[in-house]
């Protein structure tokens, strides 16, 4: 017992010898802090929202926010969400841990709804899929798979400009991003022969990012003529597609139509990865959910992929949330749900292209010198107005109209009682 204690007491002296020798070596920095020599990063989009809440002009305006708001500029919880919460409390539905892959229910229907019924390898049972935390999370995981397991070279191609968070994250998810062309700054339009051509010099094998619908930030997509091209080129080059589908529905207001781009490159055979998001057509932001599928070439190389994916989401995050992919499943397998949310999501998509007729119209009617026809060709939550950093810049200090300075502006952002106001301020610092 007694020695036992000395024992015990002697390592203690030791250890509190070994940290006094510690502390005086990294003394001076310990004084200050561990995290003294931490750099500041830039700030992140969101400074805008904070500039706008700070600012006291009544008529301000946010088209900086990428989430729909109603024709009063709020946020819009989706009576079928409101239903199917509604559905689920009802239930007293337990709140156990998912599987590593999320709620089966909501991963089949989901996949039904990218890839359609009648897709084939969805029958053949050949399409591996995991829910993701959002779209984003769907992105780092696909990332991080292809950074493990692709074949060729893990260099990944992204459109200029793309979404903001892409490079960043499959930088970190390990792969090298590169860029291939997409937008013309002199006509606002797709930078279509720009885009093949650099498709077709990146070196054979190359991973391609594309955006399935309503790109963004510009809101220019390929027309289903120049998606065909697209598809011909990446599959003549042996490249691996990558598509992002965030906007499903939400772009056309028709969630078959949004969905050409991946069923078409499915069709000619192409075993794609995929990512979803259900934040914006079902409004479940806050909630992160989505899902990572990858089109495999037979049953049993899906089964070895399913099992990589849980090997690699495990000590990630080791499941996901449940409470947002039980509202999306519900929407998605309850027939008279569906029906409603489908409404609902057309609801969202035409308030936003009604938006952009009184944009352009108003622009029009002030007697603007400009084209502005691409407010209305655009698609999707942005407009990428082709207004200048410094045009943006008068925006918001001459009239409190907040957006990026690359000149997107979120359509969402727009009412019926601020388009008016917003269309006077872009004449006056365009002209
Ligand atoms: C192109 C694109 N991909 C992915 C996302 C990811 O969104 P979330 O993680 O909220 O689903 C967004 C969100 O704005 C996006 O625009």
């Amino acid at each position: 017992m007694q020695a036992a204690v000395t024992r015990s007491s002697l390592g203690a002296v030791r250890i509190s010898a070994r940290r006094g020798v510690l502390s005086s070596r990294l003394g001076a920095v310990r004084a200050v802090s561990a995290w003294s020599n931490v750099p500041e990063g830039p700030p992140a989009i969101l400074g805008i929202t904070e500039a706008f809440k700070a600012d006291k002009n009544p008529n301000k305006v946010n088209v900086g926010v990428g989430a729909y708001r109603d024709d009063h500029g709020k946020p819009y919880v989706l009576p079928s969400v409101r239903a199917a919460e509604k559905k689920l409390f009802e239930a007293g539905s337990d709140k156990e841990y998912a599987g590593i892959t999320g709620i089966p229910a909501f991963v089949k229907a989901a996949a039904v709804l990218a890839y359609g019924e009648s897709s084939a390898p969805l029958k053949e049972n050949r399409i591996s899929i995991t829910q993701s935390i959002s779209g984003t999370g769907a992105l780092r995981i696909g990332g991080d798979f292809l950074s493990r397991f692709y074949p060729g070279e893990k260099t990944i191609y992204i459109p200029t400009p793309s979404w903001a968070n892409h490079k960043a994250v499959f930088t970190d998810s390990g792969l090298t991003v590169k860029q291939y062309r997409y937008y013309d700054k002199n006509k606002i339009a797709l930078d279509a022969s720009g885009m093949l051509e650099d498709i077709k010099a990146a070196p054979n094998g190359s991973i391609i990012l594309l955006h399935a619908c309503a790109h963004n930030p510009t809101g220019i997509d390929p027309t289903q003529e120049q998606w065909r091209e697209i598809s011909s080129v990446v599959k003549s080059k042996g490249h691996f597609a990558f598509f992002d589908m965030a906007y499903q529905g939400f772009a056309s207001g028709d969630t078959n139509g949004d969905a050409f781009a991946v069923r078409h490159f499915v069709d000619e055979g192409h075993n794609v990865a995929l990512c979803q998001s259900f934040a914006k057509n079902m409004g479940l932001y806050g909630e992160r959910v989505g899902a990572f599928s990858l089109v495999c070439g037979s049953p049993e190389e899906k089964k070895a992929v399913d099992s990589q994916l849980k090997i690699l989401i495990r000590p990630m995050y080791s499941n996901p949330p449940i409470n947002g992919a039980r509202i999306a499943s519900e929407i998605l397998n309850d027939a008279a749900l569906n029906q409603q949310w489908l409404g609902e999501v057309k609801g969202m998509a035409d308030r936003i292209i009604v938006m952009r007729q009184s944009l352009k119209g108003a622009l029009e009617k002030l007697g603007s010198q400009k084209d502005w026809s691409h407010i209305t060709s655009q698609i999707g939550m942005f407009t990428y107005t082709g207004l200048t950093p410094e045009q943006v810049d008068r925006l918001a200090k001459e009239y409190s109209v907040y957006g990026t300075r690359d000149g997107r502006m979120s359509v969402a952002g727009m009412t019926s009682g601020n388009v008016q106001y917003l269309a006077e301020a872009i004449h006056k610092v365009t002209s």
